[in-house]
């Protein structure tokens, strides 16, 4: 797969992430538990491809190591705490949480997001591409 297929996969699935993202929000604000629930699966899902093409990204280019370190600590944190909507939204829909709670916490977890994403554009910016396997390095002087 060329460097620019993988670009435009990784683009297009982080996209449909972000679009289903904005779906669950809006679900959830008109009422509709189903439709968000259903909704937030697929961002899911899609987040999990997103990642995997960002892993193939990882393997062909190098990055600054300033943005690189403060990319990684977020997106880190922010998969981590995936976890929290997730587990505070079951427990609202079983009637043990209350919705605020739920809300307050998925808020937490939007701003991770969106740190992330500006992050990841700004480390994708000072990518160098890695030698090919097995290409030999130059010989000095
Ligand atoms: C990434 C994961 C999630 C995010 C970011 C998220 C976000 C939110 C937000 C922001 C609200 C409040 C909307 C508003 O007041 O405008 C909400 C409501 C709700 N969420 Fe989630 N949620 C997530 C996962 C889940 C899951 C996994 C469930 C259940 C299995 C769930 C169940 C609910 C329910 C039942 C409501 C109330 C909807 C209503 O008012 O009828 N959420 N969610």
């Amino acid at each position: 797969m060329s460097d620019a297929t993988l670009f435009t996969l990784f683009f297009a699935a982080l996209g449909v992430t972000v679009v289903l993202l904005v779906v669950a929000l809006v679900l959830a604000h008109r009422h509709d538990a189903r439709g968000h629930i259903k909704a937030v699966v697929g961002f899911v899902a899609l987040l999990l491809v997103t990642l995997y093409f960002a892993e193939q990204l990882g393997r062909r280019f190098t990055f600054a190591e300033t943005p690189k370190r403060v990319h990684l600590g977020l997106a880190f944190t922010t998969a981590g705490f995936l976890l929290v909507p997730l587990i505070t939204g079951v427990q609202h829909w079983r009637g043990r949480m209350r919705r605020e709670t739920h809300s307050r916490l998925a808020l937490v977890f939007l701003l991770l997001t969106l740190s992330s994403v500006v992050t990841g554009v700004w480390m994708l910016s000072t990518r160098t591409p890695l030698a090919p396997a097995g290409s030999a390095a130059p010989a000095p002087g």
